[in-house]
């Protein structure tokens, strides 16, 4: 658990005039019975997406945790986003803004508008191209490794248009974790840029490729967006600009998008889990468009009138959902920002809303905490009183930044809520839902769980938790938008989340649900840390560690950070005939930045000659982490090792020892 501040469960925020204002009671009532009858009720919600064919069956669920969705419904997730608006009147509207980082004369420097029609128009040339000269089609995999800018949507929506799937890399991940997934995704191809603009430099990414490339059996051809005129070297015979490619592609290319099976796979998204290396989340297109759908209307309420702004980068799930399918699904016009949002200076992110009258703003706790420390005034230069409603997410919101954004961006009165969710659930869980009954906020919490969604904290024998007691986040239904499997690996998915509750998907957080039933996620119950809401596993940091031919072994651990959350912090023991020196450490520091990616800096790195571990030799994280914290580790969490409060304060206590000492002599 990573954040320590003091909540009220008591507390109610309700500005007056809320639309859609409902009381918990009514909510809960209401909630019940979608979950009573949820197959008939996300059916319903299904019903409204165009399908080119309906589904024969609302849930297959013949093999759980297996779950089919709408199965034998055809339809597809760029028709959904493109063609259903190019036919109507939607067809001028602005479906991206997009703003380049770099500034001039106090102005970006570079600001592109598609219409849904422009974007209609590159999807479908970017579909043929990739048709026509690379053969892509069902059954292939489209690797991404591109910044945020306009292409990176288009070769992810062209992708799903020739009913291929795509796996995109955040641009942040380093040239093994890209090698890592081409290999386990068994991409062909790879799309990438020349380069990326963040805060103020040039990220070489094609580089990056190239080392990864040396690593990756699978992908023979890669595509080359121009965004920053790096200098780049092309290989013959793999390496195409995707300038010169698109050359003789006729402007009015059409492409007829594929009828896919609602329960086949749209995408495959790696993530940090407990152990082992990262797990490829594949997602259907029936299922996860059609929450989507829901959560676009309950949670943003989107409008078409409205310009929505979701922060996050298209790398990680959120951009996924929250910036391609779901607002494009919906028609919305979208702000899509490629740089840091603190860059040239603070007011960044607070200009970007002036500038194109953001009306749904969706952000982080990170980025909120940063601005808190950049000062209020920040702010203060620029009207943003055109936002309507706000959510946040990836981590807990702690009250001071809760209340922070509430005040100088929601003027104390728009809706603000922190929704729940993860990689593996597709789209939110659970949060306030402003679009269809706005139950009173409070600062820091979830909310509730949304229509349908059958969420729960029990304890460690599965039942129940008393109100205001910590236990284990489950969902008890299967929902629409949850994972097919993990990718060729369908044993590794029922382990991982269906065998520690029976009949329940296992999330891996802790939470409590307060006295009105609210529910409150504290953090990850297992080895994932969250780096400023990036998702990292401890493993991969370790094994990033063990690439080193000094360490012997390692544990990482998070600790709570005041802006980023958390922060990795590893114990080294080193192998014979090393010494701890500060030169090394920066040399691990340095190892893990190169192996995962800038995303992973260690914090510290500490030796040690000894690890704490259990009887099954298992390191006893919780008291590495306490250590790392330097507060015991106390005795009511014996929740997830088989340790005894004894050999736990022990082990403290010996950490504790080594850490005096070699603080004494670096
Ligand atoms: C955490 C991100 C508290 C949680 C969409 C979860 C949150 C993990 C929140 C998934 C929130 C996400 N409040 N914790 N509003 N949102 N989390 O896969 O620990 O990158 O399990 O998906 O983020 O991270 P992921």
């Amino acid at each position: 658990m990573t954040v320590d501040w003091s909540i009220s469960f008591d507390e109610k925020i309700m500005p007056k005039d809320l639309p859609n204002a409902a009381t918990v009671e009514d909510y809960i009532k209401f909630h019940k019975t979608s979950v009573k009858g949820y197959r008939e009720f996300w059916a319903k919600l299904a019903g409204e997406l165009d399908w080119f064919r309906k589904w024969d069956k609302v849930l297959d669920d013949s093999n759980p945790p297996f779950y089919k969705w709408f199965a034998g419904g055809e339809l597809n997730a760029s028709y959904l986003c493109l063609d259903r608006h190019v036919k109507t009147e939607r067809k001028n509207k602005v479906a991206i803004i997009w703003e380049g980082e770099p500034m001039e004369n106090g102005k970006p420097k570079e600001v592109r508008k598609l219409t849904y029609s422009d974007l209609y128009r590159e999807v479908n040339r970017v579909a043929y191209m990739l048709k026509n000269k690379y053969g892509v089609g069902k059954g292939d995999v489209v690797g991404i490794y591109l910044p945020m800018i306009p292409e990176l949507p288009i070769f992810m929506l062209a992708a799903a248009r020739l009913g291929a799937m795509f796996c995109v890399v955040f641009s942040g991940f380093s040239a093994d974790a890209i090698a890592e997934r081409m290999n386990d995704a068994e991409a062909k191809i790879l799309i990438t840029a020349d380069g990326a603009w963040r805060g103020g430099k040039v990220l070489d990414l094609k580089s990056i490729v190239d080392q990864a490339l040396e690593k990756t059996k699978t992908v023979k051809s890669v595509v080359v967006v121009n965004r920053t005129n790096n200098k780049v070297s092309m290989k013959g015979g793999r390496d195409g600009t995707f300038e010169e490619l698109m050359k003789g592609i006729p402007a009015n290319a059409h492409v007829e998008p594929e009828r896919v099976k609602s329960e086949s796979p749209l995408y495959v998204l790696y993530t940090s889990g407990t152990t082992g290396k990262p797990k490829g989340q594949v997602h259907d297109v029936g299922g996860y468009m059609t929450l989507l759908h829901a959560t676009m209307k309950w949670v943003f309420d989107i409008k078409d009138q409205d310009v929505y702004w979701c922060m996050a980068d298209i790398g990680w799930v959120t951009g996924h959902s929250y910036i391609v399918f779901g607002p494009l699904m919906e028609g919305a016009t979208e702000v899509m920002y490629e740089g840091l949002p603190v860059f040239p200076e603070q007011n960044r992110w607070a200009s970007i809303i002036e500038r194109y009258g953001v009306n749904i703003f969706y952000t982080s706790p990170t980025a909120i905490r940063g601005w808190i420390k950049g000062g209020e005034q920040w702010v203060k230069m620029h009207d943003t009183s055109t936002v309507r409603l706000m959510h946040s997410v990836g981590e807990p919101i702690n009250p001071e930044a809760f209340r922070w954004l509430f005040k100088h961006v929601g003027r104390e009165t728009v809706p603000f809520g922190s929704t729940w969710w993860m990689t593996e659930t597709g789209g939110i869980m659970i949060s306030h839902t402003p679009g269809l009954m706005m139950v009173p906020m409070k600062a820091g919490t979830n909310g509730l769980p949304i229509p349908g969604i059958d969420a729960e904290v029990v304890d460690e024998s599965g039942k129940p938790q008393k109100a205001s007691e910590r236990g284990f986040l489950v969902i008890r239904n299967p929902w629409p938008g949850m994972p097919l499997t993990i990718f060729k690996d369908p044993d590794r998915y029922k382990e991982v989340y269906f065998s520690k509750f029976p009949n329940a998907f296992y999330a891996g957080d802790y939470a409590v649900r307060d006295p009105d039933g609210y529910f409150w996620v504290l953090g990850r119950a297992d080895e994932v840390i969250k780096v400023a809401g990036h998702r990292l596993g401890t493993y991969e940091l370790e094994s990033a560690l063990m690439q080193h031919k000094s360490v012997a072994e390692s544990a990482v651990v998070g600790v709570p950070d005041d802006i980023k959350g958390e922060i990795p912090v590893a114990f080294v023991i080193l192998r014979q005939g090393f010494k701890p020196s500060e030169e090394l450490k920066a040399e691990l520091k340095d190892t893990v930045r190169k192996a995962v990616g800038p995303v992973a800096s260690l914090k510290d790195v500490i030796f040690v000659s000894k690890l704490p571990k259990t009887r099954s030799a298992k390191i006893m994280r919780r008291v590495v982490k306490a250590v790392a914290i330097g507060k015991p580790p106390g005795d009511t969490t014996t929740l997830d090792d088989e340790a005894s409060v004894e050999e736990v304060k022990s082990a403290y206590a010996q950490l504790s020892g080594e850490l005096e000492k070699g603080r004494k002599k670096p």
